[in-house]
C-alpha cells in the first residue's frame, strides 16, 4: 500500500527543522512505524541521500529508546503503545502520516527524530536507584515482602524511560516518570532507606528541568507501561513526606 509521510528533517541542535515528504509504495500492514522508516531509509540510500536518523533497540515495548511523534501524538495513534509496536494494520484508512520527534523543552532535538533524553538520566542519577551498602545477598526469606506491596512495586517499575509522558504533557512535567520511580522504591525496604534524601533530590531535579504538573492526565494516555495517575500523587506525597519528617531520610 502507499503510504505518504511527512518527516521531519534537522541537521543537528542548532539548525532549523523542516518536513520533508515522501512516498513509500510498498508498504504493508504488518510493518511497524519503524520498519516504514526502515523502508523510507533503503529508498533513500538507494537515490544517494541522507538516512532518516530515529532510536530503536529492542522493537518488542521493552527498552524505551523508541518514540516518535506521529501526527501530533507521542508514540503514535494506538493508545499505549510504543512507536516500534505501532503497526500500520491498526491504523484504518490512514494514508498519509506526519512524523517528527518527541517535542519537550526538556528533549532537544539531536538529528531529525532523535532527541536527547539525558534529562531523563538525570532525574535516575539523582534518585532512581538504591545505593546503600547491603553486604551479602541476604537469604530471601530475612526481608519479606506482602504480596500487594510486591505487586504495586513491580507496576511502578514497569516504566520504559521512554519519555512520551513528559512529551505529551502541555508543561512539559515529568511527574508520571518521577512518581514511578518514588512509588516503587518507597513501596520496597531497601528503597525506604533512602526515601526522604531520594525524594528531596528527585523534585529538585524535576523542578529545575521539567515543567510543573497541572494534572491533566495526557501522560498516562500514552503511557507504554500503563503507569497511573497515582505516580503523580507519590511526587507530591513523597515530597510532603520528606518536609514534615525534617530529615533526610
Ligand atoms: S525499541 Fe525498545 S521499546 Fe521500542
Amino acid at each position: 500500500m502507499r503510504i505518504e509521510l511527512e518527516v521531519w528533517r534537522q541537521d543537528g541542535p542548532a539548525v532549523e527543522g523542516r518536513f520533508e515528504t515522501h512516498v513509500v509504495d510498498d508498504a504493508t500492514p504488518e510493518m511497524s512505524l519503524l520498519e516504514l522508516l526502515d523502508r523510507l531509509n533503503d529508498q533513500i540510500a538507494a537515490a544517494g541521500g541522507e538516512p532518516v536518523q530515529f532510536e530503536s533497540d529492542c522493537r518488542e515495548g521493552a527498552c524505551g529508546a523508541c518514540g516518535v511523534t506521529v501526527d501530533d501524538v507521542p508514540h503514535g495513534p494506538l493508545p499505549r503503545t510504543p512507536s516500534c509496536r505501532q503497526h500500520l494494520r491498526a491504523f484504518g484508512d490512514v494514508r498519509r502520516l506526519r512524523i517528527e520527534p518527541l517535542r519537550s523543552a526538556a528533549f532537544p532535538v539531536v538529528r531529525d527524530l532523535v532527541v536527547d533524553r539525558s534529562a531523563l538520566d538525570r532525574l535516575i542519577e539523582a534518585g532512581g536507584h538504591v545505593d546503600i551498602m547491603t553486604g551479602t545477598a541476604p537469604d530471601a526469606d530475612d526481608v519479606l515482602v506482602g504480596h500487594d506491596d510486591a505487586e504495586s512495586a513491580l507496576d511502578f517499575a514497569a516504566c520504559i524511560g521512554c519519555g512520551a509522558c513528559v512529551a505529551a504533557c502541555p508543561n512539559g512535567a515529568a511527574h508520571l516518570f518521577t512518581g514511578a520511580k518514588l512509588a516503587h522504591l518507597a513501596l520496597l525496604p531497601h528503597g525506604k532507606l533512602e526515601r526522604g534524601r531520594r525524594a528531596k533530590a528527585m523534585v529538585e531535579v524535576l523542578e529545575t528541568e521539567f515543567g510543573p504538573c497541572g494534572t491533566y492526565g495526557a501522560c498516562v494516555d500514552v503511557c507504554p507501561a500503563g503507569i497511573p495517575l497515582a505516580a503523580v500523587a507519590a511526587v507530591h506525597r513523597e515530597r510532603l513526606r520528606g518536609a514534615f519528617r525534617g530529615r533526610a531520610d
